[in-house]
């Protein structure tokens, strides 16, 4: 039975999408079945990410009952892609998403859904669909704030927000320290992405950057972040993880008691 991943953020631009493509090209490469779902019904860009611009079916059609789940879900190569319609007005029901993905979960090992980036019906149902929430956050004040709304929605709403994904890092002094993130969030920090143009090349190549650049410091830690969730271990293929066997980042650990926590 797979296990159903919900990527959140309330802010717009911090990065869902790309992770939610990257989550799939890396769960590709270790080898799992997945599929990516676009939870974002009002604005969708899942599919545009992938050059997927006009699918005859989607996820409207389904939550409209005018199609199957499975006639709206596309290969890609790698992966599977459930992509919303860009083109369409309308009204459906997102709360029936839960009910359609429950339907197919057993022929995936995962199921990664993006949300929108507002507080509205669309990302509560995101939220009650997934088994575990993520939250993509930015190492900034603005954005912390609209996590930390997240985080109290998740919590009201009985799936509580298991870490943050954090996103767009520069390595700078003035940006907020991932202690005070984990600490004003009170949830562990389980990924550092860097802040890389190579993201932005991947984009224009229509390709998850975890297959575009398989091994920049991104893409590392998207692996490494996949594998835990999938109680596996990934331990990198680049230089720079032979320095973190001996000085771990504060995210390796906090990977580590994740991976020890539930899976063992
Ligand atoms: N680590 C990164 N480094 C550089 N650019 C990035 C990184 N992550 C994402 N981006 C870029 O930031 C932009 C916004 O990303 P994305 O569309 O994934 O955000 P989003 O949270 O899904 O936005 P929305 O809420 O509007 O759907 C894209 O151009 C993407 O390529
Ligand atoms: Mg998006």
């Amino acid at each position: 039975m797979g296990k159903t991943i919900g990527i959140v953020s309330l802010k717009g631009g911090v990065g869902k999408t790309t992770m939610v493509t990257a989550l799939a090209g890396a769960f590709f490469r270790l080898g799992k079945k997945v599929l990516i779902v676009d939870g974002n019904l009002s604005m969708p860009n899942l599919g545009l990410h992938l050059n997927i611009i006009d699918p005859k079916t989607t996820v409207h059609d389904v939550l409209n009952k005018e199609a199957g789940v499975k006639e709206a879900i596309h290969p890609y190569p790698g992966f599977d892609i459930l992509p919303a319609s860009l083109f369409t007005n309308a009204k459906v029901n997102p709360f029936l998403l839960k009910n359609n993905l429950r339907e197919i979960k057993r022929k995936y090992d995962v199921i990664v859904i993006d949300s929108s980036p507002a507080l509205n019906d669309e990302t509560l149902a995101v939220m009650l669909a997934s088994d575990e929430i993520f939250v993509v956050s930015t190492p900034d004040h603005p954005t912390m704030s609209t996590s930390l709304k997240a985080a109290k929605i998740a919590k009201q709403r009985g799936t509580p927000i298991s870490g943050i994904i954090l996103n767009k890092v520069h390595k700078k002094k003035f940006e907020l320290p991932l202690k005070t993130i984990e600490n004003t969030l009170e949830m562990p920090i389980l990924a550092v992405v860097p802040y890389d143009t190579n993201v932005l090349k991947s984009l224009s190549f229509m390709e998850p950057f975890t297959i575009h650049n398989p091994f920049s410091e991104g893409s590392e830690e998207v692996m490494k972040f996949a594998a835990m969730l999938v109680g596996e271990k990934y331990s990198g293929r680049s230089f720079m993880n032979f320095f973190r066997t001996i000085v771990p980042a504060k995210q390796d650990i906090n990977r580590e008691i994740f991976y020890e926590g539930f899976f063992k």
